[in-house]
C-alpha cells in the first residue's frame, strides 16, 4: 500500500514505522508518512498547531488548482482528522478554471512540459457536492478571481495552509497574491506547498525544473517584491521527521507574515520560566 523504503531507512525505523501502521495515532501516522498524501496531511496538522500555538480555533486552507478534485477530497477528509487531532476548525476552498491549464504566457511556464487545456474534464456539479460541507470551489482564471476572494478571508479563521498546484509561473505569481492578505487574516507562518518546484524525479520533465522558470521563479519574484512578507524553505521540516530523505519536503515552504500582529515587539505572551522553554510542542499565545 505504501512504497518500499527498506533501502533508504534502517530496519529498527522502519519496525517503528511498522508498529505505527499497525497501532499509532493519526498524529504518529503523519509523522511516519502513513497517509496518503503526506504534504497535504504534515501541512494541515502544521497549520493547526500554529493556530493552537496562537490561540486561533479556526483557519481556511486552499488548494490552487484542482483539477478533477482528487487532492481537494483529500484535503476535507484530513480536515476532520486534523480537527479531532487538534481542536482546530477548517475550512477548505479550492481554485480552478474548470477547463485545465490556461494560455503559456512566455518561457517561465515550461511550455516544453505544458499545454493549454492539460487537465480539463472536471464535473464540476459532483466535485461541488462531494467538497460539501467543508469545502467550496471558486471557478474562473486566478487572476480575475482572486482580488474577490481575499477580502473573504478573515480573523476569525485566517489562512493557515496553502497548496499550490497550478503548474505555470503565471497562474502561482497570481495566486501568491493571497499572501497579500491583511495580517490578522493570515497566520504568521502560512505553512504552504509547492508542487511544482520538483517534479516527479521519475518524469523527464523534472530535469527542466529551475529557478529561473516555473514555481522556483515566482517565490523568487514574490520575495524581491515584497518586504514584510517572504516565503522561504521550512527550516526544521527535515529535523522533525524520521523520514528525512523524502522528496517531499522540499516542496514545503512557509509564508513569513513579517508584519503579523504576534511578530511585533510588544505582543503579549506571558514571560516564560526557563523550564517552560521546549516544555510544551503547543503553547497558546492568548489573544
Ligand atoms: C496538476 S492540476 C491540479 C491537480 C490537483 N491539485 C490534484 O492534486 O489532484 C493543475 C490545475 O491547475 C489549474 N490551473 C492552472 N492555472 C490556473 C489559473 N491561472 N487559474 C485557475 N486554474 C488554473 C488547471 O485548470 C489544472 O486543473
Amino acid at each position: 500500500m505504501f512504497p518500499d523504503l527498506s533501502s533508504r531507512y534502517h530496519a529498527e525505523l522502519l519496525a517503528e514505522r511498522e508498529r505505527v501502521a499497525q497501532s499509532g495515532s493519526f498524529r504518529d501516522k503523519v509523522r511516519y508518512d502513513l497517509v496518503e498524501r503526506p504534504t497535504y496531511a504534515c501541512g494541515l496538522l502544521m497549520a493547526a498547531d500554529m493556530a493552537r500555538y496562537c490561540g486561533i480555533s479556526h483557519i481556511t486552507a486552499i488548494e490552487f488548482g484542482v483539477a478533477e478534485g482528487k487532492g481537494l477530497l483529500n484535503l476535507c477528509q484530513l480536515a476532520d482528522a486534523v480537527t479531532t487531532e487538534t481542536g482546530v476548525g477548517i475550512s477548505i476552498v479550492g481554485f480552478d478554471t474548470g477547463a485545465g491549464l490556461p494560455h503559456l504566457a512566455d518561457h517561465r511556464d515550461h511550455p516544453e512540459i505544458w499545454s493549454p487545456g492539460d487537465f480539463a474534464g472536471v464535473d464540476k456539479a459532483a466535485l461541488e457536492h462531494a467538497i460539501a460541507p467543508h469545502g467550496r470551489m471558486v471557478w474562473g482564471e486566478i487572476a480575475d478571481t482572486i482580488p474577490q476572494e481575499i477580502p473573504k478571508l478573515s480573523a476569525d479563521a485566517p489562512l493557515g495552509f496553502v497548496s499550490l498546484d497550478v503548474d505555470l509561473y503565471h497562474s502561482t505569481f497570481s495566486a501568491m497574491k493571497i499572501f497579500n492578505a491583511p495580517a490578522a487574516t493570515l497566520l504568521p507562518v502560512v505553512i504552504s506547498y509547492f508542487d511544482d518546484t520538483l517534479g516527479s524525479p521519475a518524469r523527464i520533465g523534472s530535469l527542466f525544473r529551475n529557478r529561473w522558470c516555473g514555481q522556483l521563479a515566482a517565490i523568487d519574484d514574490f520575495n524581491a517584491q515584497h518586504q514584510a512578507r517572504k516565503v522561504d524553505s521550512l527550516r526544521t521540516l527535515k529535523a522533525r521527521r524520521p523520514l528525512d530523505r523524502e522528496l517531499w519536503l522540499d516542496q514545503m515552504y512557509g509564508l513569513h507574515v513579517l508584519d503579523h500582529p504576534l511578530r511585533q515587539v510588544g505582543a503579549t505572551r506571558p514571560a516564560l520560566k526557563m523550564h517552560d522553554h521546549g516544555a510544551h510542542d503547543i503553547m497558546a499565545w492568548p489573544l
